[in-house]
């Protein structure tokens, strides 16, 4: 798994593009080449930059960064959770750790909604990915309705304790949570700094009450949702969020550069 902290042994930052269905492996290339000349060795001390593309651009893009010795994670947007078999359509995690995946992104709402992921699902999931030594970015967020109902705390409580449910404390504390409000999701309403730092709290506090203190406070929670430059400094301001999962606003190299250079504007 990827080393959560940075020299000072503080959590790093970590800023993940989702580009969801987006981008072919032509245009990943461009991309990839792209954002590595907006970015300097400082820009890489202080967080970690992961691109999550489409399956079919992974080999692409592994070759590049590669190749031109560019310090960006490679991240999949899913896997399946059995290693190999009959299971028409679905990738191994064996598979994307051969080509040298650090991250997955397991359990985003959209899987969740479109493709019928249950918690059970993503437990299984999360599992795979680590034990095939991959980080899992497991998401986890409220719908509107569960918030206007009170419900956003034991919801995402109660997705992060599923999530990791059976995995060992030492494993959790290199795993990555993102908690992405799902009314936030592509709306362009981002939850306010205030809103996400209180429950990426209740996340941290779930997790340290399933497993400890200590644990929790080594995994790196990212606040996912219309994360875009004009908001990236003051979300990532707040102590407790130690990323941003970022999917339309990570579309463009441009705009993604200035969400990870959030801290030079
Ligand atoms: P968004 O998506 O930044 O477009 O809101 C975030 C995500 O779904 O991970």
């Amino acid at each position: 798994m990827t080393d959560p902290s940075g020299p000072d042994g503080a959590r790093k930052p970590l800023i993940a593009g989702n580009w969801k269905m987006n981008h072919d492996h032509f245009t990943a290339i461009q991309y990839t080449q792209k954002l590595s000349y907006l970015l300097d060795t400082h820009d890489y001390e202080l967080v970690d930059v992961v691109l999550c593309p489409p399956f079919t651009d992974l080999r692409s893009m592994q070759t590049t960064l590669e190749s031109d010795k560019i310090p960006i994670a490679l991240g999949a947007q899913n896997c399946y959770y059995e290693k190999e078999g009959a299971f028409t359509g679905e990738v191994s995690p064996v598979m994307l750790a051969k080509l040298n995946v650090s991250y997955v992104i397991v359990g985003h709402s959209e899987r969740r909604r479109h493709f019928g992921e249950t918690d059970d699902v993503v437990n299984r999931k999360v599992r795979a990915v680590i034990a095939n030594g991959m980080t899992p970015i497991a998401c986890v967020g409220e719908t509107l309705e569960e918030r206007e109902a009170g419900g956003t705390d034991a919801k995402v409580s109660s997705q992060v304790v599923n999530a990791f449910d059976g995995v060992k404390k030492a494993e959790i504390a290199g795993a990555v949570v993102a908690y992405e409000p799902i009314w936030a999701i592509g709306t362009g309403r981002n939850a306010t700094p205030d809103d996400a730092e209180t429950t990426i709290a209740v996340i941290r506090a779930a997790l340290a009450q399933r497993f400890d203190p200590a644990t929790a406070e080594a995994v790196r929670i990212q606040y996912g949702g219309s994360a875009k430059p004009g908001n990236a400094a003051e979300l990532m301001a707040r102590p407790g969020i130690d990323g941003l999962l970022v999917g339309g606003a990570s579309l463009d190299p441009e705009e993604f550069g200035r969400i990870i250079r959030y801290g030079s504007s």
